[in-house]
């Protein structure tokens, strides 16, 4: 790959070996690392690994790299018997020690037709790293947050499940946002088709139930917790052992209430985590119906959002809602992607964590 084409993508220069020997090399020699927030190197192959870990600095990337104030991300991608190799690990190893990060390698198939450890990560996960480390020192470092997400599904038989339409993109934005913001997340989340963020700690739910037990147990250690997750109101009172069959007519579902989260954790007293974040999904009288839930929850925060519209609420990427909280005016935000609402979200949440 030329120059040409980072600096086309980019729209600015692309450093090379010749810039090292350059008019502005005594410059560039140091200059390149220094006004830099992170330096990510990617691919990292296993002969530039031993150079950082023994502090060589023969070309442009070394020499950047010894001279660099910022951390330092390595994604590596090499063939899987030089990553194993001893020398290799203990590269990694004493790199690991200095607090530079890695993202990856992964496993998978790699150039040489052998699969193992070795490959590059994906660029998505790249990312997530790179955000991870660039979030670190953000407003809510040293905080816990832990986000619930998507739509739980309770069972009817072995195949059929009783859920709702969430795609958990909303809790999975929440999540990122707040990993961006320095927080350790917990993601606690029903099934969806989504990546979860880079660097959250992922719980895996299936029903109210489950959701409920992953949320008690993380709450006594929670600043904040955001639920997100569209969780059941009611549930099959009975899961048939054996798949329904049509030959045996239309059953009659008989339902119960699905253990109400948000209760639960207001029980918890002193354990409740310091600001509980409530959703509430309305297609008619949003503000009061939502200041209502916000009252009758004990919620510090409720986001409400206004699902009459065909661009807001579930599936789409686009959400428009209002913050409501206790003793202030409402928040009415304007259609914005679910990302953005995110980020707003988690920007009141560590305000009024750091400002009761
Ligand atoms: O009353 P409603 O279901 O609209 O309230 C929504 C809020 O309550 C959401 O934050 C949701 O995650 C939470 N919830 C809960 N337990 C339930 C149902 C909803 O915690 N069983």
């Amino acid at each position: 790959i030329t120059p040409l084409p980072f600096q086309s993508v980019t729209g600015r220069k692309a450093f090379t070996e010749a810039d090292l020997w350059g008019s502005d090399a005594h410059v560039l020699h140091v200059g390149l690392g220094h006004s830099a927030d992170l330096l990510v190197i990617a691919p990292c192959t296993a002969n530039t690994l031993s150079k950082l870990a023994h502090g060589l600095a023969d070309n442009l990337l070394t020499v950047t790299a010894l001279a660099a104030q910022c951390p330092i991300l390595i994604a590596p991608a090499m063939d899987v018997g030089i990553y194993s190799n001893p020398a290799t690990q203990e590269n990694v190893r004493l790199l690991s020690e200095r607090k530079v990060y890695f993202a990856g390698p992964v496993e998978g198939r790699m150039a040489s037709g052998l699969t193992g450890l070795g490959r590059l990560v994906e660029p998505a996960e790249l990312l997530g790293n790179i955000r991870l480390v660039l979030g670190r020192a953000g407003p809510l470092a040293g905080r816990k947050v832990v986000v619930t997400a998507g739509g739980t599904e309770e069972p009817l038989d072995p195949v059929r499940v009783l859920t709702n339409r969430s795609s958990g993109k909303q809790g999975y934005a929440i999540t990122q946002a707040a990993i961006d913001a320095g927080a350790t997340a917990v993601l606690v989340t029903a099934p969806t088709c989504l990546m979860p963020p880079v660097g959250a700690r992922v719980i895996e739910v299936h029903t109210a139930q489950e959701m409920l037990e992953s949320v008690l147990q993380e709450c006594p250690q929670a600043d904040a917790l955001v639920m997100a997750a569209a969780v059941a109101d009611f549930r099959p009172k009975r899961a048939a052992q054996n798949k329904l069959k049509r030959r045996d007519g239309i059953p009659t579902i008989e339902l119960e209430a699905a253990p109400d989260i948000l209760q639960a954790v207001l029980k918890l007293g002193t354990q409740r985590p310091r600001l509980v974040t409530g959703f509430a999904a309305e297609s008619q009288d949003l503000l009061e119906n939502a200041g209502a839930k916000l009252e009758s929850k004990k919620l510090d925060l409720l986001v409400a959002n206004d699902i009459s519209t065909s661009d807001a609420g579930f599936g789409v990427d686009t959400n428009r809602v209002t913050i409501l909280t206790a003793n202030a005016p409402a928040e009415s935000l304007p259609l914005l992607n679910k990302t953005e609402v995110a980020e707003i979200l988690i920007a009141r949440i560590a305000a009024r964590l750091e400002n009761p």
